[in-house]
């Protein structure tokens, strides 16, 4: 017979250490994520947050460090809350988070076919060039200037009227008119805010798609709710490209007709969608653009474009109600460098050094994007630690504007600390500490325009009107709006008090 004692006492002890050997090494060898709190099974970090992501992120690396990993549901997470760490991710690092999340909602409503939401690849490398080149380039910019200074003179004009009725205004509606008529001329040629037209709706749509882009999902998070729709998120994201579907494609429809009519070698301003409709005509392009490949950019460019500029005129102006002196400071400046006799204009801009001053300040504390938002393509390693592929990558900008560690008294609102001899911070993606437009590749192809639009419309405001809360209050509000943009909460109602009245034409 044969004796197996000696195998069962090999079995009983030998394999219990050959598994926790191997169960060590394995240890060993996976990746060494940065640090983070404990996290739950199945949800990972979900009950942490708060409703206002960057917030949350900011409290949480006070305890973890600027670099954190942590578990939303099944999508690991990397947060930077520093300028050195921004730069080491965002440049040297550049083509491992050059590509951007992915949820149900953002691919439904963008056709699967975004170019904000594009990995960094041929079909985003086309778009880039023809935004960088002809949309959103220098010539383009200033062939629509007579559009964007037909804008402002409305838009004063709407303000003195309320100015001699002393009505109160609500501000925040009026800037968001203001800069989505704007972006839709320029795409479209036609305004879509305020006009009591179909083309109204467009504006409604695009603030419902910028909220629900900021949401969470369930479904994309926990990968067993995959395919439920316990929010009935599903259900609104359906009925929103539904009504968005039917206005771009009456749009589109309007626009071939036109084009069909229209004599070849007509002389006129080409908008987006005309530049779009000659790619998806032209069979001998680089790029086979399709009609949904059109109503995704059209969607990006509208949703990209609306909210972003109008927050952060919003903020500014909120920070000059609250800080007299330096409204005082900058109304001075006005005066002296464009005088009594007519409104400011761009071309000022670079001779209002006070007021590009403001609007740094008011980036560095509101930035309306206030996290840059990445996927990682592949593994990475970072002070040690690896970030492993597929991440999604949050850089804090929200927070490091908050960083005592980074700016003098953060919390106070000083525009003079951008004044200072020597100092040459600027909001063009070169200085970490200040990246409300991001950075490199993927930074934001339309600074040039929001850089035109935001201190004119912000030296008109105070050019021609001072500017106080209804009801005698004193202070205000400056409480945040959650979501994948950070406005005020509420909206900001004013009553604006005529200083110089212009003469204008709309
Ligand atoms: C004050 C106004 C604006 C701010 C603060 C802002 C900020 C940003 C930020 C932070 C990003 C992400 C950058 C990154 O990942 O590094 C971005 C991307 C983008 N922005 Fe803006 N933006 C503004 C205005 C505009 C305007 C006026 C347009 C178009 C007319 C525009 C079009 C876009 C597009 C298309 C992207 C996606 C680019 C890509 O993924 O390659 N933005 N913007």
């Amino acid at each position: 017979m044969v004796n197996v004692q000696p195998l069962l006492y090999a079995t009983l002890f030998i394999l219990p250490l050959v598994i926790v050997k191997a169960i060590l090494i394995s240890i060993k060898k996976r990746p060494k994520l940065p640090p983070g709190p404990v996290s739950l099974p199945v949800i990972g970090h979900l009950h942490l947050l708060g409703p206002s992501l960057h917030q949350t992120f900011q409290t949480l690396s006070s305890t973890y460090g600027p670099l954190m990993y942590l578990r939303i549901g099944s999508v690991g997470c990397a947060v930077a809350s520093n300028p050195d760490l921004a730069k080491e991710l965002l440049k040297t690092h550049e083509l491992t988070f050059s590509a951007r999340k992915h949820t149900a909602a953002i691919d439904h409503l963008t056709y699967s076919s975004s170019f904000a939401f594009a990995p960094y690849g041929p079909y985003w490398k086309f778009i880039k060039k023809i935004s960088t080149s002809e949309l959103l380039g220098s010539r383009t910019l200033s062939q629509f200037l007579p559009v964007r200074t037909k804008e402002l003179h409305h838009f004063i004009m709407l303000l003195s009227d309320k100015a001699k009725a002393g009505e109160t205004l609500n501000v925040t509606e009026e800037l968001l008119k203001l800069t989505n008529n704007i972006i839709s001329q320029m795409m479209m040629s036609m305004r879509c805010s305020g006009t009591g037209t179909q083309a109204d709706g467009i504006r409604t749509l695009v603030r419902q798609v910028t909220e629900i882009f900021g949401e969470f999902n369930v479904s994309d998070i926990i990968w067993f709710c995959k395919n439920l729709d316990l929010q009935g998120f599903r259900k609104r994201f359906e009925d929103i490209h539904r009504r968005y579907d039917a206005l771009l494609e009456s749009i589109i429809g309007d626009r071939e007709e036109a084009r069909k009519k229209k004599r070849k070698g007509e002389d006129e301003v080409k908008d987006f969608l005309d530049m779009m409709l000659d790619v998806l005509e032209d069979h001998h392009s680089d790029m086979h653009l399709t009609r949904n490949h059109v109503k995704a950019l059209i969607l990006d460019f509208l949703t990209a474009a609306t909210d972003t500029t109008a927050i952060v005129v919003e903020w500014s102006l909120a920070e000059l109600m609250n800080h007299t002196e330096v409204l005082r400071k900058a109304q001075k400046e006005i005066d002296q460098v464009v005088g009594k006799e007519r409104l400011v204009e761009e071309s000022d801009g670079a001779r209002l050094p006070y007021l590009q001053a403001i609007i740094k300040e008011t980036f560095r504390l509101h930035p309306p994007i206030p996290m840059i938002s990445r996927k990682s393509i592949q593994d990475c390693k970072i002070s040690g630690y690896t970030i492993p592929a597929q991440s999604l990558l949050f850089v804090n900008i929200w927070a490091m504007g908050r960083d005592p560690k980074v700016w003098d008294e953060p919390l106070k609102f000083q525009p003079e600390r951008f004044l200072k001899p020597n100092d040459c911070i600027d909001v063009k993606g070169l200085h970490y500490q200040l990246l409300p437009f991001g950075t490199g590749r993927r930074g934001c192809p339309g600074i040039s325009l929001a850089m035109q639009e935001v201190p004119t419309t912000l030296a008109a405001m105070i050019q021609c009107f001072d500017w106080k809360l209804p009801g005698g209050a004193a202070v205000v509000d400056m409480a945040e709006r959650p979501g994948l943009t950070a406005p005020r909460a509420q909206d900001l109602h004013c009553v604006p008090v005529a200083r110089f009245t212009p003469t204008l034409t709309a």
